[in-house]
């Protein structure tokens, strides 16, 4: 695979073909939640954060086989992260991966349920992940722990909701969208330079890709919520200023903010050319940046 698009449908069908294995349908045990993970699950999705997961395993010389279930257990966190971000608590959106989101369509007590359902399934999981060192499986679970819980996903998330009644100002929109969208990320890169035993100095330069790339994940993200379609995006655009969100946009103008997502984008292609280059890895970012969904 020399391409970015064909990496993107190996990516797809990888995690989907092992999704079919860890979540199957359960017509025994507590079948509403098992159909509510898979719907949200098997809705689509760009699938970026187990790409991020293949091509750093690529980079860190460890084959897919190691990290699979990491790659299945970062998106199922993710997919809980975005079941309970649509809530009406949260930010009340009806569209998700192009379908009624999970509340919409199986109510408000089984869409909680099956966020809750995803982030504890993801762990047993993870838990499979094959480490070339078994003593770093510790050190992974800690480190996607900490980037999914109050430490982090969530920690950007309470910032988020806070900052609809109290202006932040840039340093705080940065620890938002750092933590809300950028742990994730992060943590897609991090766990198979543990898995695959790396020296401190490479699992430390793959963090700092992990943590532009999210930073410039979701300034796009805020550029899409003002000129994105709503088909090509899976969900309603405008609702960030509907709802008076600060965003980028809303904090630096649009112009600005896609001057810094260009500088992020520039920056990360430096940063992954000084530890040796990838060049899928490079298109990615500039996939990023110029995404429309
Ligand atoms: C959307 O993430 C939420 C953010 C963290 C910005 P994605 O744009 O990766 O959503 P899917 O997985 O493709 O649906
Ligand atoms: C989402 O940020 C971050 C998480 C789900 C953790 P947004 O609220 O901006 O994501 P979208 O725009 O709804 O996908
Ligand atoms: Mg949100
Ligand atoms: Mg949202
Ligand atoms: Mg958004």
């Amino acid at each position: 695979m020399n391409d970015l698009f064909s990496y993107i449908e190996y990516a797809k069908k990888k995690v989907e073909d092992r999704f079919d294995i860890l979540i199957p349908e359960n017509d025994d045990y507590a079948s509403d939640v098992f159909k509510a993970m898979r719907y949200s699950l098997f809705a689509g999705g760009k699938r970026i954060r187990p790409l991020l997961a293949f091509l750093s395993a690529d980079i860190c010389d460890l084959d897919h086989y190691n990290i699979i279930d990491f790659a299945c257990c970062i998106e199922m966190i993710h997919t809980y992260s975005l079941i309970h971000d649509d809530l009406p608590a949260m930010d009340d959106d009806d569209l998700r991966r192009g379908k009624p989101t999970s509340h919409k369509k199986f109510g408000e007590a089984m869409a909680i349920l099956a966020g809750d359902a995803l982030l504890t399934e993801s762990f047993r999981v993870l838990s499979q992940v094959r480490c070339k060192n078994e003593a770093r499986l510790a050190e992974i679970i800690r480190e996607v722990s900490l980037c999914s819980g109050p430490y982090g996903m969530v920690a950007g998330q309470v910032a988020d909701l806070n900052a609809e009644t109290r202006r932040p100002d840039e340093k705080e929109l940065a620890f938002i969208h750092k933590n809300k969208t950028g742990r994730l990320i992060e943590c897609s890169l991090v766990i198979p330079a543990l898995a695959g035993d790396l020296e401190k100095d490479k699992i430390d330069n793959l963090r700092e890709i992990g943590r532009n790339t999210g930073l410039l994940f979701q300034i796009t993200d805020d550029l899409l919520d003002i000129d994105g379609d709503v088909k090509k995006l899976g969900k309603t655009p405008g609702k960030d200023a509907k709802s008076d969100k600060t965003t980028y946009i809303s904090l630096y103008g649009e112009k600005k903010s896609r001057e810094m997502a260009y500088d992020l984008k520039e920056k990360t292609k430096c940063l992954i050319k000084d530890i040796g280059g990838n060049l899928i890895l490079e298109q990615l970012i500039d996939f990023i940046y110029e995404r429309d969904h």
